[in-house]
Formats: C-alpha cells, sequence, structure tokens
C-alpha cells in the first residue's frame, strides 16, 4: 500500500539518522582506526556496492553505520556492547526482523587473525566487502601506520619474521609491524571479497598497496632511482 510504503521509508530515514548521530557521538575520539570517519567511508561504500548488487539499501546502510560500536577493541565487553546496538535499534523504530539481520551482519564481520564465519545474506557480504575496502589502498596503508604508532610499534624490523600463523591473542598483541600487517592481513583480504563490485574497488585498491610496498622495500635497501 502507497500509505504504508511511504511510513517505512521515513521510519527507516528516522533510524538512519540516530544511527549516524550515535556513532558520531560514541566514536568521535577513537583513536585506532575505528573512528567515525571510518564509519562514514564504510557507509558510503556499502551503499554504493549495495545498489550494484541490489541489496537491501537500509539494512547495509544501518549495519554498516553500527558495525564497529561494540567491537572488542573499543569496549570491555563485546557482549554487552552487542546487546545495546540491538535494544537501541528496537527502541528507536526498527522491526525485530530489521534489528535481527543487522545483529547477524555486525557480529559475523570481525576478522579476528583468521577467516571467520562466512555472511549469509547478500546485505552481509555488502558491508563485510566495504568494511575490508577500508582497510586496503591508501586509506588502508595509512590506517595501519596509524595503528601502529599507536601502539608503539615500529613501522618495519627486517628481525621481526612475518607471522604466517597466530592465536587471535598473537594477533592483537604480539611482537609486529606495520610492513608485517600488511603480509599478514591486508593482501590477503581482496581474496576475501564477496561480492563482483567490491572486487572491483578492490583489485585497484590492492595493486597500489603492492606498488607501495615494493617502493619501501627499494627504499628501505636504499636500491630506488639512479
Ligand atoms: P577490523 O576492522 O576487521 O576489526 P582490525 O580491527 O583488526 O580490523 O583493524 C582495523 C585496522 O587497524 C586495520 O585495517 C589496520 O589498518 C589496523 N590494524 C589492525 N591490526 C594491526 C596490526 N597488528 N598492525 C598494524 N595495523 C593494524
Ligand atoms: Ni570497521
Amino acid at each position: 500500500m502507497m500509505h504504508d510504503d511511504r511510513s517505512t521509508q521515513a521510519r527507516q530515514a528516522d533510524i538512519l539518522r540516530a544511527a549516524a548521530a550515535l556513532a558520531k557521538s560514541e566514536l568521535e575520539h577513537e583513536g585506532s582506526g575505528h573512528d567515525w570517519w571510518h564509519i562514514h567511508r564504510v557507509t558510503e561504500l556499502a551503499k554504493r556496492i549495495a545498489a550494484a548488487e541490489k541489496a537491501d539499501l537500509f539494512i547495509c546502510e544501518l549495519a554498516a553505520l553500527l558495525h564497529d560500536l561494540a567491537d572488542e577493541k573499543l569496549v570491555d565487553d563485546p557482549e554487552t556492547g552487542m546487546k545495546r546496538t540491538e535494544s537501541w535499534m528496537l527502541e528507536n523504530g526498527a522491526t525485530a526482523e530489521e534489528a535481527a539481520h543487522v545483529m547477524e551482519i555486525i557480529s559475523t564481520l570481525s576478522f579476528k587473525g583468521g577467516a571467520g564465519k562466512p555472511m549469509t545474506t547478500l546485505e552481509g557480504k555488502v558491508v563485510q566487502d566495504a568494511d575490508r575496502l577500508d582497510a586496503i589502498g591508501a586509506i588502508g596503508i595509512a590506517r595501519t601506520f596509524v595503528y601502529s604508532g599507536k601502539k608503539g610499534r615500529p613501522m618495519y624490523d627486517p628481525n621481526i619474521p612475518v607471522r604466517r600463523e597466530m592465536t587471535p591473542e598473537e594477533y592483537r598483541n604480539g611482537k609486529d609491524t606495520a610492513i608485517n600487517h600488511f603480509h599478514e592481513k591486508l593482501l590477503k583480504l581482496k581474496d576475501l571479497l564477496n561480492t563482483d563490485s567490491g572486487l572491483a574497488i578492490a583489485e585497484q585498491r590492492h595493486a597500489f598497496m603492492e606498488e607501495f610496498l615494493e617502493r619501501f622495500d627499494r627504499e628501505w635497501n636504499g636500491t630506488d632511482g639512479l
């Protein structure tokens, strides 16, 4: 019915506005690469990919806006964070079905040192691709050096080997460098993308990272130029 369609749209627009305000206020001063601008970039990418893949725009945008609010690095207890996020959606007018779909997406999102559970819905695949795309390319490079700097880790140390396998604990707290993180995670992300549209964006971002790493290596060894 026309009337219902219009009120659904208005209800969803209100939720999206409130979710953006919530993410902005909670993550404004976050310093590990999950700040509001990460959320903003992921949300814009998710909308573009959702349109190309004909996924549900509302679910994709809402999940993108809320996806890092319960991240283990941001809250002491991710489970409480998850429950808060779900209650927030229900209190702000989401249907039980919408809230459950978004919760399914954001609980599956985190990478945590190994390949996580596969995403089961198209909307989950879209948001996961958008989040992974923000970890690669020029933005991915910048975020990685900011994160390493915040952790007091070196940008590179030839004596710290790249880890082929690691526990979640080692992934978070082991000896690491910014350059190693490319080999331990970021260069693997392209092959984990779910959608063709995401992959098309990832190809360019991946190539840029490879070029950066080759140049870094040449400059490190003093073999560039001349
Ligand atoms: P996700 O966004 O999947 O939760 P993380 O929280 O692990 O991923 O990391 C977010 C960003 O922080 C990464 O894209 C990366 O730039 C940076 N980062 C995470 N772990 C490291 C690390 N060990 N070394 C350098 N940068 C890291
Ligand atoms: Ni994220």
